[in-house]
């Protein structure tokens, strides 16, 4: 990818610091004092108008842009840039009670109706057309403003009505159908309609994926999924061309989900049609919340191709929306800061300025609390403003592309995860986060890339649940390993292709002559069910009865226990100065750091950390700037790499300079 276009603005560049900021929910009287607040923690640009449509549109076609003229004007006096939203993100109440057709359908068939946000069919003319007069009002009054650094369409694309199912979503999912398989026959071979009388006659016959008696058609539900993802994409690209006419020079962008179970949107194809990318994470509880954390902040780095990129939100500290909802420990909210900074960053922005007083998320955390600026959180803030502001330099710096890569494939996820499959259980996020997580333990950096990555250029490719692999990508990755390249997979990996036909003749299917092995049968685990493996290491969730089909293939691991005792569970295939890995079960992190650590070490791909660091701290590089990030409670000694202080605190981040 060639170079983002970043902020529109004057000046040396800087590491942007900031929020959402929403003045229309506080009286003009905090204004004034908010702004101070900001420059006194070093805020650089706020997003702002995210769900201001209601107020800047009163009533159709009538605008109210004084209080947005005073807030863009107060900013810019101090200093501060504007992102600055269409507006979009959610209809207001006159719109949807004059047009109630543009309300999205749940599966059952179920209104989404208006109460909390986004109420909205992603493909509904009606919606559109109203949107797009907003976008174009706003970039006409504000192009010209000098406190307009980029636009923010709308928020969040797709975090609540990706998967519509209305008349609107019938409609433009058959020419959606249409342009992807210009014949019925075409979409009937595709789909597999032969299978339970099927067989579509007229376009007109094809619907979403609503609720069916038993299991709907594979080959629409993944349609399905794409072509949501596609609406939404050209929603973003239909605001995108009204903001690109009347000001070509601003940049335009849109903030990702990349994060835990989001996975409606294809970011990776998504990440072309914006200017630069944004991204928005939260963390998720759990044992693995900080890997969650770093493997999401990397994928986002490289889905920008290893350019810069713009943290749009995370919290200061508690979230409102899990079940409890805990408050960030002592410099957590520094250390995620800059895990995100580390993976390549260049601007920390949380949800939101100053917390809400009333409203859904008023116990969500901001940069000023309730408890006001004499609190720890806002000092924290403060301090994190003033860090990331000598931090200047390293503005523009991409991410060093490491030796390894895990592929993560959004088509795979869809895929893997559907119904009427050897189990229900299996999680294709969740085996990619072990990888990540084996890597982080054994202090070995990695990359986590999409397929359309440069892949060649690593020297070992971790491709979990690789489950959809198309002809053309099979090849790509043979040659990969016959010019020397090491791949690993797992279970349920190379088995069907685009079109979620299998590939025949045994497992895994497009991938098995590489890998040297054959499959006959799945065999996934109950829960309760465990395989023992040779290697010390314990299997669940599946299990594959391998029979080894090429003569050099070697046994990593076999299973020890259960029917497929003395078979093998990890396999190895040298090809030339390559190879091809294969691990048929679940290992888990643990189970995966001593697989991980021998693949490595056969790829001659090694940990930059001295042993006793490995594991407790991240480490992460940016050109000549190297992050360490400290993963525990303790203090850890760094004086072997060579840091201005010897001793990291505890969850501190060290930013080491070659
Ligand atoms: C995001 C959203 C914000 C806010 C935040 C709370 O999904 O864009 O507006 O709701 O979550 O965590």
């Amino acid at each position: 990818m060639s170079s983002p276009r970043w902020l529109r603005r004057a000046g040396a560049p800087r590491l942007e610091f900031g929020a959402d900021y929403n003045p229309d929910q506080w009286p003009r009287a905090v204004w004034d004092s908010d702004v101070r607040h900001m420059r006194e923690a070093g805020v650089t640009i706020v997003s702002l108008a995210i769900f201001s449509w209601a107020k800047l549109e009163p009533a159709p076609g009538e605008y109210d842009f004084a209080w947005l003229d005073d807030a863009m004007d107060l900013l810019h006096a101090n200093g501060i840039s504007v992102d600055l939203a269409t507006a979009t993100a959610s209809p207001p109440p006159w719109l949807t009670a004059a047009h109630p057709e543009i309300l999205p359908v749940d599966r059952l068939g179920h209104i989404i109706w208006p109460g909390g946000r986004q109420q909205w069919r992603p493909t509904s003319p009606i919606f559109r057309e109203h949107a797009l007069r907003l976008v174009e009002a706003m970039a006409t009054r504000y192009a010209s403003h000098p406190a307009l650094v980029a636009w923010h369409v709308s928020n969040e694309l797709g975090c609540h009505n990706v998967y519509d199912y209305s008349d609107d979503a019938a409609r433009a999912f058959r020419e959606w159908l249409r342009d992807r398989y210009v014949t019925l026959d075409e979409l009937n071979d595709a789909w597999g309609t032969a299978f339970w009388a099927q067989r579509y006659t007229a376009w007109d016959e094809v619907i979403p994926p609503r609720l069916a008696a038993t299991h709907p058609n594979p080959g629409q539900q993944l349609d399905f999924k794409r072509f949501s993802s596609d609406a939404l994409k050209d929603y973003l690209r239909a605001e995108r061309a009204v903001l690109r006419s009347l000001t070509p020079e601003v940049p335009v962008t849109t903030n990702f989900m990349v994060m835990g179970e989001t996975k409606g949107m294809d970011y990776a194809d998504w990440a072309t049609e914006v200017d630069f990318v944004s991204n928005d994470h939260y963390r998720l509880p759990g044992p693995q919340s900080l890997d969650e954390l770093s493997f999401s902040a990397n994928l986002t780095g490289n889905l920008a191709g290893g350019q810069p990129w713009f943290l749009m939100e995370h919290s200061t500290s508690a979230v409102n929306w899990q079940p409890v909802n805990k408050a960030k420990k002592a410099g957590e909210l520094a250390r995620d800061s800059l895990t995100h900074v580390a993976h390549g960053a260049d601007a920390v922005c949380f949800f939101q300025w100053r917390q809400s007083k009333a409203g859904a998320e008023k116990y969500h955390s901001a940069m000023l609390p309730h408890a006001g600026a004499d609190s720890d959180l806002f000092r924290s803030v403060a301090a994190l403003g003033a860090q990331l502001a000598s931090l200047a330099d390293l503005a523009g710096t991409p991410r060093t592309r490491a030796r390894a890569a895990i592929v993560f494939d959004w088509t795979s996820w869809w895929a893997s995860e559907l119904d009427s499959h050897p189990t229900d259980r299996l999680r294709y996020r969740q085996e990619a986060l072990d990888w990540y997580t084996a890597f982080l333990n054994l202090g070995v950096r990695v990359d986590v890339v999409p397929p359309s990555a440069p892949l060649e250029e690593y020297d070992v490719l971790i491709a979990p649940i690789l489950h959809v692999v198309p002809a053309e990508l099979a090849k790509r990755l043979d040659a990969y390993v016959t010019a020397g390249g090491h791949l690993v997979t797992t279970y349920f990996s190379g088995i069907v292709d685009e079109r979620d036909h299998v590939w025949l003749g045994g497992y895994p299917g497009a991938l098995r002559d590489l890998l040297g092995i054959r499959i006959e049968e799945f065999a996934p685990l109950l829960d309760d069910e465990t395989a023992t493996l040779s290697n010390g290491t314990t299997g669940s969730l599946w299990t594959d009865r391998i029979d080894l089909a090429d003569e050099s293939v070697e046994v990593l691991a076999a299973y020890e226990t259960g029917e497929l005792a003395g078979h093998a569970a990890v396999t190895r295939r040298p090809v030339g100065d390559g190879s091809a890995a294969y691990v048929s079960t679940r290992l888990g992190p643990d189970g995966l750091a001593p697989v991980l650590g021998t693949l490595l070490e056969r790829a001659g791909v090694g940990s930059e950390l001295p042993s006793d660091l490995r594991g407790r701290v991240e480490l992460a590089q940016r050109g000549d700037f190297r992050f360490v990030l400290n993963r525990t409670d303790e203090p850890i000694d760094i004086t072997e790499l060579g840091a201005a202080e010897p001793t990291l605190a505890a969850r501190g981040v060290a930013v080491i300079r070659a």
